[in-house]
């Protein structure tokens, strides 16, 4: 696709055929967009990412080949589709058999209304054709479905039934690169969607239309879109970006592109702290995390996101770029109220830099009403160093959930530097975290409760460190 007019028609490959089509608006659905299409496989059940009965599969670049990446046509706007490649569970099937994946829901008695199966299937053909898989299907790759009828026992066994992905049409697609994101400009009823190639571009035509909106993922926009009913009379994309999608590791820094997605992230981090790798699961679910950048969950500025108390603990660097030209914010300086941050009108979240060496010791915890794919009521991100003597040089406690901001608690840090961890120490932290944390209650938690679990948790980091160094 070359840089060119502005277009109200989409260009994609689906289910492997090219289609040219005229979504109502930038603010449709790809969901919708499909549908009308007749493709009524993928369905609405939330229209908020949570319930996976809209799953389609998108290909993406993996090494120098592609993947299938299970993704909510809920939270795609339809011009995001543009120049991409879509399957939807009509398209799975090839020579009129079954995919493997819906014989072994069908045979395994994993489908009873059915409302939720077609999601289902697109997730589990995602996870079956997953290039790196060794071992069995990973039944994580349906933590973004939700079945109200069948129970999850068969639709799990029909998951782990599957072996080696087919030979086929399928298979031989992963040999060959997805296609790139590029360049595209949309107008339809009277909102533009602009996907420019450059930041420059992108800093451009934020100068010149001060009423233009980032987008990276969709995971929190669309959201607005589809159940606040918000609009936006433009807005950009940064899938484009090739600065705001590098990934890099030096001996000093790692340096996170803002609009990488967490799943491209977690595939291109090999070694990343402890924290990092506990935090990957706790976050939303796979479906969620092929789409959700750290840009897009930085710039909300939320007190529950839950990438802020996991880099903060890692001394993360934002790197942002303006109008008045780029600067480095340290993350603990970022937020600064309820949802607002360091960022002035027409600035944007670059990437995400981590200083080396990282700490010694680090943990990531999230309270929430429920363990997997929920929203935190407290998260923290805590890390430390400790010297030849047990003597803690460096000590982080990020949390969110217990303020209007994410936040670091610097008297607790402090109150740790040449101490031992040990009961005493501990009790001391509490206590601090006890004055210093005012968080705000609501139908999460209220806040002596937010400040309990606070308190506690740093009681369970203690625990841990000091088990693990025995
Ligand atoms: C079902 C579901 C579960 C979720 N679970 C979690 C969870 O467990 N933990 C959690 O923390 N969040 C969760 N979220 C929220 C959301 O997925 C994250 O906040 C996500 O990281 C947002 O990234 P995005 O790219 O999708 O943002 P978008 O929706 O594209 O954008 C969000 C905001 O950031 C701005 N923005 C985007 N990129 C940039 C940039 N580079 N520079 C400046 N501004 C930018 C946009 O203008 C917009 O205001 C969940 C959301 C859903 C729908
Ligand atoms: S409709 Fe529920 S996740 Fe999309
Ligand atoms: S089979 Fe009815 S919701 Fe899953």
């Amino acid at each position: 696709m070359t840089a060119g007019p502005k277009t109200s028609t989409i260009e994609f490959l689906l289910n492997g055929r090219p289609v040219s089509v005229e979504p109502a608006g930038a603010h449709t659905t790809l969901l919708d967009l499909l549908r009308e299409q007749g493709l009524t496989g993928a369905k609405e059940g939330c229209a908020e990412g949570e319930c996976g009965a809209c799953m389609v599969a998108i290909v993406t670049s993996h090494e120098s080949g592609s993947a299938y990446h299970a993704v909510n046509s809920c939270l795609m706007l339809a011009p995001m589709a543009a120049g991409q490649e879509i399957y939807t569970v009509e398209g799975l099937s090839a020579n009129g058999e079954l995919a493997e994946a819906q014989k072994a829901i069908a045979i395994g008695g994993g489908s009873q209304c059915g409302y939720c199966t077609p999601g289902f299937v697109v997730s589990l053909w995602t996870e079956h054709y997953r290039p790196d898989r060794a071992g069995p299907c990973q039944t994580e790759a349906l933590s973004g479905n939700l079945c109200r009828c069948t129970g999850y026992r068969p639709i799990r066994d029909a998951a782990l039934s599957l072996g080696s992905a087919p030979g086929g049409v399928f298979r031989d697609r992963l040999s060959f690169p997805a296609p790139p994101v590029e360049d595209f400009k949309f107008e339809a009823d009277g909102a533009i969607f602009d996907r420019p190639p450059s930041k420059v571009e992108c800093l451009s035509i934020a100068s010149s239309h001060p009423d233009a909106r980032w987008i990276s993922g969709a995971t929190d926009i669309a959201v607005e879109s589809n159940l606040h009913f918000r609009r936006w009379p433009h807005l950009v994309s940064l899938e484009a970006v090739p600065e705001l999608l590098e990934f890099s590791e030096t001996p000093d820094l790692v340096r996170i592109g803002a609009a990488l997605s967490l799943s491209e992230i977690e595939r291109r981090w090999i070694n990343p702290p402890h924290l990092v790798r506990q935090w990957w699961p706790l976050f939303a679910s796979v479906a969620i995390r092929n789409r959700a950048t750290l840009g897009g969950n930085l710039a909300t500025a939320s007190p529950i996101g839950d990438g802020a108390p996991m880099l903060l603990a890692l001394d993360a660097r934002v790197r942002l770029a303006g109008p008045g030209g780029d600067r480095v914010v340290p993350l603990s300086a970022f937020f600064v109220d309820y949802r607002r941050s360091t960022l002035e009108p027409g600035e944007l979240i670059v990437s995400i830099d981590i200083p080396k060496p990282f700490p010694m010791f680090t943990r990531f915890y999230k309270v929430a009403k429920r363990r997997m794919d929920d929203i935190s009521t407290v998260a923290a991100g805590f890390s430390g160093d400790v010297d030849g003597s047990g003597r803690v040089t460096r000590a982080r406690f990020a949390f969110g959930g217990v303020a209007a901001v994410p936040l670091r608690v610097y008297a607790a840090e402090e109150s740790m530097l040449g101490e031992r961890w040990n009961e005493t120490s501990v009790e001391r932290v509490q206590s601090v975290l006890e004055s210093t944390l005012h968080p705000i209650g609501d139908h999460r938690g209220s806040a002596e409760y937010r400040r309990e679990v606070a308190k506690s948790l740093v009681g369970k980091f203690c625990w841990e460190i000091t088990e693990a160094a025995a």
